[in-house]
């Protein structure tokens, strides 16, 4: 673990006001909250990644889909935003990811989610869905389908890894 995990981990324990979780989808969303909107829409239990450093940290407690806008700096660079990073530093919220789910803008082309492809890349995990801004009826339809297919009982992603 680097030195600033450890310390932001040993900060939060200190301080025992984690906010744990067992929701099945976690997700990132700004001020802007463009992804929020489309996370309402799903209608399903949902943990949003804390927004500002006053906020207890969250904390995976069981198998979970990550659903993230990118936020691209330079070609890309800076792409995943640090509330993100910080999230990511907690062991358990890394080994209960199962998949990602991006938000983005096709306007950035190459660079579009891929803050959410970065994450499934490095973490060796899927990327289940991309999509723009809040999302279309269309996208909200296919993400709650696809979320109830990848969490039968019957799929792989169940399993402790
Ligand atoms: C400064 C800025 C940089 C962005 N960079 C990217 C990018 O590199 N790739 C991409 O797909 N979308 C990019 N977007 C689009 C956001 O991912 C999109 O607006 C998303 O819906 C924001 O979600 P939020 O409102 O929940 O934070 C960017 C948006 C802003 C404002």
């Amino acid at each position: 673990m680097s030195p600033t995990a450890l310390a932001d981990k040993q900060n939060a324990e200190a301080h025992e006001s984690v906010n744990l979780t067992k929701s099945q989808l976690i997700y990132f969303s700004s001020v802007s909250e463009n992804t929020k909107r489309f996370v309402d829409k799903l209608e399903m239990n949902a943990a949003r990644i804390p927004v500002f450093a006053t906020e207890p940290p969250l904390i995976s407690a069981a198998p979970y889909v990550l659903l993230i806008p990118t936020y691209g700096g330079e070609r890309g660079k800076h792409s995943i935003v640090p509330q993100i990073m910080k999230f990511l530093r907690y062991d358990e919220n890394r080994v209960n990811l199962r998949g990602v789910i991006g938000a983005g803008n096709t306007n950035f082309g190459e660079y579009y989610c891929i803050a959410a492809k970065r994450i499934a890349q490095k973490c060796n995990v899927p990327v289940l869905y991309t999509f723009e801004l809040m999302g279309t009826s269309e996208d909200v339809l296919k993400v709650k389908e696809g979320l109830e297919t990848f969490w039968t009982p019957a799929s792989p992603n169940w399993q402790e890894r």
